[in-house]
């Protein structure tokens, strides 16, 4: 194939310089970033719907994917605007195709493969966790596969090998809820607004664990695997228990009590991983590696730690751009413009 400025995809994969716009709207955020080379974030605009999904407690599905519409052209503009480019200058259009709500994933989906048909270009298509884990590669220009990665986001929780850029094992996972979930329904319970996870963290700061309360798998030497549920119920009950009684719960301690379990599970399996398998460090990357306790607990607990810039520690579309330049580097082929929104798209593929 030989797109418009008259590359073939081997030319374009040889590129000195690679600029790609990035495009993300898998969840609650429309982003659009332009990156060169990767790492070399030029602009990385994001609208948040966090306001307009505040009141339901979490995210409507439907209201996402209209505000999508509403914010994509204007967030792409402007992402383009500030990178100082025009799409004359962009090389390649990347854009996250799952996993998400699909009705959201496809604003972005459909967005980027009309540009691409438009402009005669590639069309990249990114797994949104790859994504994530990309994130890393912007502030760490020494990081390359490979290597050992725990992915902590709304959605998942799980420790992979990164074996290359686009090849993956998952060696552990959550059996339920993800642990930025697990935030989120906890801060639910607290009374707290949507999402949960830095509001928890910021309560959690003026109180002390004085709550034992369960940690999953937490002797098991046998896998790496993770289980939220039981640490959610277990907050549920002791708050409803003491509504009952009548009794004044410290809602601080609560917070706290739950942030040290959420997170020493994560380092409990993350360190026995590190040491089977012989790492020389740990990768952490998703939404949940923003909170300041787990950089803490990571950094005491690990020789040496890689966490995402905390900006871009939630969804963005520079982390998109940047993974797409490490897929298309690494030799994967264009998506073909039927590409379709996958919203289960596992995390390895
Ligand atoms: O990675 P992400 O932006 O979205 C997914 O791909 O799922 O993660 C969002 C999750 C939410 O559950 C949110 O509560 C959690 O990350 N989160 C945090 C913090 N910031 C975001 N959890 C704990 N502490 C934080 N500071
Ligand atoms: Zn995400």
């Amino acid at each position: 194939m030989i797109f418009k400025q008259g590359y073939s995809i081997e030319e374009l994969r040889n590129k000195k310089t690679l600029i790609i716009l990035g495009v993300e709207s898998s969840c609650d955020e429309t982003s659009a970033a332009v990156v060169v080379n990767g790492i070399d974030v030029k602009s990385n605009v994001i609208a948040t719907q966090i306001e307009i999904h505040k009141r339901f407690g979490g995210v409507v599905p439907e209201i996402a994917s209209r505000n999508h519409t509403l914010a994509m052209r204007p967030v792409v503009e402007e992402a383009l605007a500030q990178a100082n480019v025009t799409l004359d200058d962009i090389d390649a259009y990347a854009v996250t195709y799952g996993a998400g709500l699909v009705g959201a994933l496809l604003v972005g989906v459909s967005f980027t493969k009309a540009l691409a048909y438009a402009e005669q270009k590639p069309l990249i298509a990114v797994n949104h966790i790859q994504g994530h884990i990309a994130a890393n590669y912007i502030a760490h220009n020494d990081l390359t596969p490979p290597y050992l990665c725990l992915v902590v986001s709304g959605g998942h929780t799980a420790l992979v090998i990164v074996k290359d850029y686009t090849d993956l094992e998952i060696i552990g996972e959550t059996t339920d809820d993800a642990c930025g979930e697990a935030f989120d329904k906890v801060a639910r319970v607290l009374g707290l607004p949507y999402p949960g996870g830095p509001h928890i963290e910021r309560l959690a700061k003026s109180g002390r664990v004085t709550i034992d309360l369960p940690r999953a798998f937490k002797n098991d030497k046998a896998h790496y695997n993770f289980s939220y549920s039981g640490l959610k119920t277990a907050v549920i009950n002791y708050v409803h228990n003491a509504e009952m009684r009548g009794d004044e719960i410290n809602k601080a301690n609560v917070a706290a009590s739950f942030q040290a379990a959420a997170v020493g599970v994560l380092a409990d399996a993350a360190e026995r991983a590190v040491k089977d398998r012989g790492a020389d460090k740990i990768v952490v990357a998703g939404g949940v590696s923003s909170n300041t306790y787990l950089r803490e607990t990571f950094e005491k607990r690990f020789k040496k730690v890689y966490f995402p810039p905390v900006k871009l520690c939630t969804d963005n579309a520079a982390m998109i751009a940047a993974a797409a330049y490490f897929k298309l580097k690494s030799g994967a082929d264009p998506a073909p413009l039927t590409l379709n929104a996958e919203p289960a798209l596992k995390l390895y593929q």
